[in-house]
């Protein structure tokens, strides 16, 4: 236990597993936090990377849930650990009532726990919130204040995402399915192709899924038109409900340059976000606002939304703010999990009629 003494007194951070988004993404963030956040403990079931990785902030270590939900010192609680163990993790951390919880996404697999985290945290009160953390980019909050009308104006919406080839964004993209040790996924495989959508959609699609939802307020209807994977990683799928034309795409490719932009198009305006890639800590988003001949730009600001998410953290955890409703958290998971059923719905049609065309050929 740290024996420091705060001058000022801050809250303590609890970290449920200490892999690569604990150690390049939270840890900086926190880092550039230190007058309101202090990390008191990180928890991990491999003891070499709890103990490694406490040593570098100073804070207690254990592997076990119940060491760092016991700690008094623990006031807000993150989970960082696989996505199977995130739903698990939220309820004791609410049920050892905790200050706030913030879980990296997705919060959920399934409809079934999304509900018993929602009855949990009404229980408890404890405020939580999903690491979307474009939701928390100060150029997306400038653009929503400024935005007027254009949420329900808008026809057409686009997410792109372009990135360089990594085998850690394929790995948190395809995580839902099981990579063969040591290889890439067999992209010939017609189960590979529906994982490796589904993973897509629940890896990285999921970042910007909530924000697609503030634009379409018929979200439950939604359709898949066309749903393909791109080589060697990515997706282009089609979706439309009664009122809006929806496209997400991604595309890990080297010859292109990086690129994460949301855009929302009406009759007579449009906004465009271009947001930083994840794990990169430079400065927040820009969003450019078009009306006729007038452009208005907001950012980028200093910080992005990882240590937006951070801030809000910390005023839940004081009270100086409302969390957001838990059918919020509850919608976008079901609007996340509603696209990747349908995707593969859309895929198993597909490969259907390709079976039956090979067969006519044959
Ligand atoms: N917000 C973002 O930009 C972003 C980017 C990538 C991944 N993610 C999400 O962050 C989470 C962590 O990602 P990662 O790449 O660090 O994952 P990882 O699987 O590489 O590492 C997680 C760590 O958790 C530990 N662990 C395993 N089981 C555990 C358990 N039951 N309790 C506690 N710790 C356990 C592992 O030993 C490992 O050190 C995932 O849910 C992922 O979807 C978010």
């Amino acid at each position: 236990m740290s024996s420091h003494i705060d001058a000022v007194p801050t809250l303590g951070v609890g970290i449920l597993g200490a892999g690569p988004v604990t150690q390049a993404i939270h840890l900086p963030s926190l880092a550039r936090l230190g007058d309101i956040l202090t990390v008191r403990h990180i928890m991990d079931v491999d003891p070499s990377v709890a103990e490694s990785v406490a040593a570098r902030v100073g804070a207690t270590h254990s592997t076990s849930i119940d060491a760092l939900l016991g700690d008094a010192s623990v006031d807000i609680v993150a989970i960082c650990s696989p996505h199977q163990f995130h739903a698990a993790q939220v309820i004791a951390a609410c049920r050892a009532g905790k200050k706030a919880v913030l879980c990296e996404k997705p919060f959920a697999m399934n409809a079934e726990e999304a509900a018993q985290i929602s009855a949990v945290s009404e229980e408890t009160g404890v405020p939580i919130i999903v690491g979307a953390m474009h939701t928390f980019d100060p150029g997306w909050l400038a653009a929503s204040e400024n935005w007027g009308e254009l949420p329900e104006n808008v026809h057409t919406i686009r997410s792109s995402i372009v990135l360089p080839p990594n085998a850690r964004f394929e790995d948190f993209a395809t995580e839902i399915i099981t990579r063969p040790a040591g290889g890439a996924p067999d992209y010939s495989d017609p189960e590979v192709i529906k994982g490796a959508l589904r993973g897509g959609i629940m890896g990285l699609a999921i970042h910007d899924l909530p924000l697609i939802r503030r634009f379409t307020p018929d979200f439950k209807d939604i359709e898949v038109l066309e749903a393909r994977h791109v080589r060697p990683f990515g997706y282009v799928i089609s979706l439309r409900t009664p009122t809006r034309t929806i496209e997400l795409r991604a595309a890990m490719n080297n010859t292109w340059k990086p690129e994460w932009s949301f855009e929302a198009i009406s009759d007579d305006a449009a906004l465009r976000i271009d947001f930083t890639p994840s794990y990169v800590q430079a400065g927040s988003a820009v969003a450019t606002f078009t009306r006729g001949n007038e452009t208005t730009v907001h950012g980028p600001f200093e910080h992005n939304g990882y240590e937006g998410e951070w801030r809000e953290l910390a005023a839940l955890a004081t009270g100086a703010k409302q969390p957001p409703s838990a059918q919020t958290l509850i919608d976008d998971l079901t609007f996340a999990l509603d696209i990747a059923d349908a995707t593969v719905a859309n895929l198993e049609i597909q490969q259907a009629h390709q079976a039956v065309a090979e067969g006519a050929h044959a």
